[in-house]
């Protein structure tokens, strides 16, 4: 699988010491150093984000690559990151996830094996548990209860990066467990907004919601205006150089989704555009792992582990053409 990485680092800056403000109390004028690694083969990006002061990391997105013409499965891309890590003298504490995603595997599983780090990720994903336990016929078994997490994030709860506080932002419509992790002057927005030029999220997985999107959009524009935004995807519009980092202000500009849109057309262009989207091609098989924390399902008798596919479960979904 082609999996070139392109690599950007977010220097810090200094000028947002002066810019934080009471809204955003979680932003203390902290300017983490964030490293973006975008694959190619699925157009997601992984970060690596360090409180300067204390050098503790935190992993947000990671990656296990998956190849599903072979069915196999490598760490070429969390590896990376461990490698980042280790160079730049950072000590990892958490290996966080914005929502089960449906385009590749978390590596939350293998990091956690390799680091011991702690995993989090929001805690409505027990309400995505559920709705895809049915869609699978998952045995009794499989818990739908958070347990493969060691955190689960609420709506506003606070926890740390080293010195650095971090307040989770609950962020559905893309997903409806998807939260937005907002990090001294930086947050991570995952899959609601892309770079402006790209607009904004798909809404049309089961329990995603076009308005909600909207809703979560609008709570993070509220963000100060020079706050850094950082992307779960970029699919390089008209072949440009892959980029994730935008601005609030950049985003209230120029975003080809939001301008001149108000709620009621937002949600109509969306849902109208999601209708021709055909699925992603690793979802079925991507959320039976990231739903189960990023861990691939238990061997069978014959020491192989297995994905399932639940046939004519979608009829509705556009095909590629
Ligand atoms: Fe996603």
């Amino acid at each position: 699988m082609t999996n070139a990485i392109f690599e950007s680092v977010s220097a810090a800056r200094p000028d947002h010491l002066q810019l934080a403000s009471p809204a955003t109390a979680a932003n203390t004028g902290v300017s983490p150093d964030v490293t973006g690694f975008h694959d190619e083969a699925t157009g997601s990006v992984q970060y690596v984000v360090a409180d300067p002061v204390t050098r503790k990391s935190a992993i947000i997105d990671p990656v296990l690559d998956f190849d599903p013409r072979s069915g196999s499965t490598r760490t070429t891309s969390a590896d990376r990151l461990l490698k980042h890590i280790e160079a730049h003298g950072l000590t990892l504490e958490w290996i966080l996830d914005t929502h089960p995603h449906a385009d590749h595997f978390s590596a939350a599983g293998y990091l956690k094996d390799m680091t011991g780090a702690s995993t989090g990720i929001g805690e409505r994903v027990v309400e995505m548990q559920r709705l895809w336990k049915a869609f699978y016929n998952l045995p009794d078994s499989v818990p739908v209860d958070g347990s493969q997490w060691d955190r689960l994030f609420a709506d506003e709860e606070r926890f740390t990066v080293g010195e650095m506080d971090v307040r989770v932002l609950l962020s559905p419509g893309h997903t409806l467990s998807s939260v937005t992790y907002v990090m001294g002057n930086a947050a991570f927005v995952h899959d609601t907004l892309f770079m402006p030029d790209s607009g904004t999220a798909r809404a049309d997985f089961p329990g995603g919601d076009a308005r909600q999107l909207w809703r979560t959009i609008q709570r993070i524009l509220q963000l100060p205006s020079d706050t850094r935004l950082f992307s779960g995807h970029d699919y390089r519009p008209n072949g440009r150089n892959a980029a994730w980092e935008s601005t609030v202000a950049a985003q209230r500009a120029h975003n080809l989704h939001l301008k001149n849109c108000d709620e009621s057309k937002f949600v109509k262009l969306r849902t109208e555009r999601d209708r021709s989207l055909p699925m992603p091609a690793l979802m079925l098989s991507a959320l039976q792992v990231n739903l189960a924390g990023g861990r691939l399902p238990p061997p069978e008798s014959d020491g192989r582990r297995y994905l399932k596919i639940p046939l004519n479960t979608f009829p509705q979904a556009s095909w590629v053409a």
